[in-house]
């Protein structure tokens, strides 16, 4: 299954701008996407709760109806998130952003520079399923699952590192999955994006490693979401079903590593504190 809430098309914009009550200009900044529910709202308000100025893109602007499949699972909107930010005392920008344009890409790093000044974390967060036995695979839903897992993180990253080049620091953390490193089934077209954005967090890594900055990316487990409860997801009822918050430690550390202390990872996030965290 996959598809996504009803969404409102209008151009990426700036809402919700920085007020007095804000976080002061020189703190960091980050740019999550898909901070409008789930794993990426979860993100998005503990980074603000660190202290980050966060840019909260995706393209939900008005909530969905109190009857949609999975309301509870579907809430959210990117106002929704910037406002729980500001209410408690952080600062965002919710900026709408259809992550299969590449045009709406450009807009969303250019106007989260023009907001801030500068993007020190990028959380590639964004992400859609692909659930079908090849055979009966939609072709528009693996185009789409493509261009939102794979291109668009790409592409983000394209449009945010020269800024943050310029300053010879940085953070990417990209949320991949589990299933990325085994069968699932059902789920061919999605674990090959998902192992896809893996190579290319890999591979940039090692890219920008001369500049600082640091890429790795984060399986998180199976969490209650919209997207958990809309597939069927064979194979993963044995994983326990964590809530989104349980991802934001392991995100927070990641966010805040540089190309000397931790990059060119993919870490299990039910390994923090084991394998891969801070030290004792
Ligand atoms: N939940 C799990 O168990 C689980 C397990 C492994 C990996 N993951 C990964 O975790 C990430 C977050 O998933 P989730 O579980 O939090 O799912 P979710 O609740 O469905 O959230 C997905 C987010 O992606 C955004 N998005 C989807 N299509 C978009 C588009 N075209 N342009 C811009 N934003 C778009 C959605 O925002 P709009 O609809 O408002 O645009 C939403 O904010 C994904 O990469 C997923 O693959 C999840």
């Amino acid at each position: 299954m996959s598809g996504s809430p009803d969404t409102a098309l209008t151009p990426p914009i700036a809402r919700d701008a920085p007020g007095d009550a804000g976080r002061p200009s020189n703190s960091r900044v980050a740019l999550v996407t898909g901070g409008s529910r789930g794993i990426g709202r979860a993100i998005a308000l503990g980074l603000a709760d660190r202290g980050y100025r966060v840019a909260v893109a995706a393209r939900t602007e008005a909530e969905p109806p109190a009857d949609a499949p999975y309301a509870r699972h579907a809430s959210g909107t990117i106002h929704d998130t910037a406002r729980r930010i500001t209410e408690r005392g952080g600062t965002a920008i919710a900026i709408r952003c259809d992550l299969t344009s590449a045009k709406d890409i450009e807009a969303l790093v250019r106007t989260t520079l023009d907001c801030f000044g500068s993007i020190d974390a990028l959380v590639l967060n964004a992400g859609v399923d692909c659930e079908s036995p090849v055979p009966e695979l939609d072709i528009d839903v693996l185009d789409r699952a493509l261009a939102i897992n794979v291109r668009a993180p790409l592409l983000v990253a394209k449009f945010a590192l020269p800024a943050m080049i310029a300053r010879e620091s940085g953070s990417i953390v990209a949320v991949s999955s589990g299933a990325a490193g085994g069968y699932r089934p059902g789920r061919v077209g999605y674990s090959m994006t998902k192992i896809a954005l893996e190579r290319m967090c890999l591979s940039l890594a090692e890219e920008v490693r001369p500049h600082g900055i640091a890429v790795n990316a984060l399986r998180p487990g199976r969490i209650d979401t919209w997207m958990n409860r809309r597939g069927d997801w064979p194979g993963t009822g044995h994983i326990p079903l964590e809530e989104p918050d349980a991802v934001v430690p392991g995100a927070l550390w990641l966010v805040e590593q540089t190309a000397s202390t931790f990059t060119g990872q993919v870490v299990d996030r039910a390994d923090f504190g084991r394998t891969w965290g801070p030290r004792e």
